[in-house]
């Protein structure tokens, strides 16, 4: 699959996810063999007033490339201002959101609010195509509800927009996250362009990375939640594919990165925010890992790194036991 100068054989990509993929989490993704990873989704009207929070989300590391940036918006001037803006800010390329289903953003006639207008979303994506240098993919889902599909004719309207690439979360706006996602549509949008199709939604495991290439003929697959708490899946998958077999992580090396990943939010994000936003990291560090939720349920408390790290790695050793009781 090539998007402008990046080029991914079978790419394997780190979801766009809000409060999950920052600059710290992307980067450990990346060391796990991420292909190319997405900001979390940046407002468009939230960078064009400078907002603070939207600004911070714009910092990229040269370390983690490929590196895209993910706007969304409903207003044209804006989205197009905002995409500048998030060029400027360095990515390989910046990825539009046409399918996040929350009321807050639907209801501003952005993200999947274009999927009940498709003759809009084509005008934004060219727009913003014509507006930017750098290539400009899209991601959306099916259709705006079950009886609603229009997958396959949107992603030849948005590649005739220059959309440079597509991701399609195969799932309707009405579902939210419920519901089996639906591959099989991505064979007919394959039929349809030309531009690679990136297949996202309920992709877990290092099984469901090699059956979405071999069922769906996608160009990448994108991973979404399962990587939360989980980027070793990422090393899995290819070497899945590659050999048949992965070699499961022991459980010093889940604490370890989870160490280095609260590490590296606090050295991007102030020590309270950096505490208390990573408690959501831990259920996925510790998953399956026995007796973890005494563990769980005391990091979730604590307020400086230093008292996470002391448990963390006395509960390291316990694990560290146990392995080498049954091996
Ligand atoms: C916590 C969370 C935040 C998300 N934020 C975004 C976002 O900012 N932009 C986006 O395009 N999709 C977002 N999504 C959707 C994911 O990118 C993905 O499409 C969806 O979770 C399905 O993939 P999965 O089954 O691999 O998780 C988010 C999903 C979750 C769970």
């Amino acid at each position: 699959m090539r998007i402008g100068t990046i080029d991914v054989d079978k790419g394997i990509l780190l979801a766009p996810m809000e409060d999950v993929t920052d600059l710290p989490f992307r980067l450990i993704c990346r060391r796990y063999g991420a292909d190319i990873v997405y900001t979390e989704f940046i407002s468009s009207d939230g960078l064009v007033r400078d907002a603070r929070r939207s600004m911070e989300k714009l910092r990229l590391a040269e370390e983690e490339r490929p590196v895209a940036i993910q706007i969304f918006g409903g207003d044209e001037d804006v989205m197009v201002e905002a995409a500048q803006r998030a060029e400027a800010a360095g990515p390989d390329f910046v990825d539009i959101n046409f399918g996040c289903w929350v009321k807050n953003v639907v209801v501003r006639n952005a993200g999947a609010a274009l999927l009940k207008d498709p003759v809009q979303m084509q005008k934004l994506t060219r727009s913003i195509v014509d507006a930017v240098k750098k290539p400009v993919t899209v991601k959306t889902r099916l259709g705006w509800s079950r009886d609603a599909i229009v997958i396959v004719e949107v992603a030849k309207m948005l590649e005739d927009a220059g959309a440079a690439a597509l991701t399609v979360h195969c799932r309707t706006r009405d579902m939210g996250h419920d519901g089996d996602a639906d591959w099989t549509w991505i064979p007919k949008i394959k039929r349809a362009v030309d531009i690679p199709v990136i297949v996202n939604g309920d992709v877990k495991t290092p099984e469901d990375v090699k059956r979405a290439f071999d069922e769906t003929g996608a160009d990448a697959v994108m991973i979404g939640r399962a990587a939360i708490g989980h980027p070793f899946l990422f090393a899995h998958a290819k070497e899945y594919m590659a050999t048949g077999t992965y070699t499961p992580v022991q459980a010093r090396e889940r604490i370890s990165t989870c160490l280095e990943h609260l590490r590296l939010e606090l050295a991007y994000k102030s020590p309270r925010r950096a505490i208390h936003e990573f408690r959501k990291h831990y259920g996925g560090y510790l998953k399956g890992l026995p007796n973890n939720s005494l563990c769980r349920q005391d990091v979730v408390r604590y307020e400086t790194y230093e008292q996470v790290s002391e448990r963390m790695l006395a509960f390291a050793d316990e694990m560290q036991a146990i392995e080498e009781l049954s091996a």
